[in-house]
């Protein structure tokens, strides 16, 4: 096995302290494919949290993430806030998505995240419908907000063991951080590893904020 790379949780995160880098909002065709060449290069794992929307637009992009070994997850179809939503609007966020990414895939998601992490007890019963926990963070970079790769970096290297941490592929700045991200964190002993990695198995509806 790659050095630093677990096939799963009950071979390393128990001994090993783990950390989750996850990706909002993609896939982007000016940003993501040279986030996945930084990822190969430093042989790292990482959660894709996919629009549905891009995805059906960018298929390729999210089947080179899906064939490098990266977790695809929803991060639902057009980023709404869900708690406004109703019934049937909730459930075709989820399901459309899901649909896509299983035909991309081949693989259902099981992992689910809230758009701006806004979810209540509907959004719980929808998740849970579809099969799929709700993965929020403890580390929030705010990348989408500053743009700047040292801040980006020094609030990714705050994570402490089972972090989740939150990062949007769709930025330039973000994908420039990375490098450095992945630096910090192995320089503390961290080992990468996808939100399932993390968590092992999950319960449908339930809210996910570490590991
Ligand atoms: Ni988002």
């Amino acid at each position: 096995m790659p050095d630093g790379q677990l096939k799963s949780w009950s071979e390393g995160c128990a001994v090993n302290e783990c950390v989750a880098l996850t990706f909002d909002d993609g896939p982007s065709d000016f940003t993501t494919p040279r986030l996945l060449d930084v990822l190969a290069d430093a042989n790292v794992p990482v959660t894709f949290f996919v629009l549905g929307g891009q995805a059906d637009t960018f298929p390729d992009i999210v089947r080179a993430e899906h064939d490098a070994g990266h977790e695809i997850a929803s991060h639902t179809w057009s980023h709404l806030r869900l708690p406004s939503l109703d019934e049937k609007q909730l459930a075709s966020e989820i399901d459309d998505t899901n649909r896509v990414l299983a035909d991309i895939t081949g693989m259902t998601p099981t992992l689910l995240r809230p758009p701006y992490g806004a979810t209540d007890d509907a959004v719980a019963a929808a998740a849970a419908d579809a099969g799929m926990a709700q993965i929020l963070w403890n580390i929030d970079t705010r990348d989408w907000d500053h743009h700047d790769p040292a801040q980006t970096i020094a609030a990714a290297a705050a994570a402490g063991p089972g972090s989740i941490i939150l990062m949007h592929d769709v930025h330039a700045s973000t994908v420039d951080a990375v490098p450095g991200v992945i630096a910090a964190l192995r320089g503390r002993g961290f080992t990468f590893v996808t939100v399932s990695q993390l968590l092992g198995s999950t319960t449908p509806g339930e809210r996910y904020f570490s590991g």
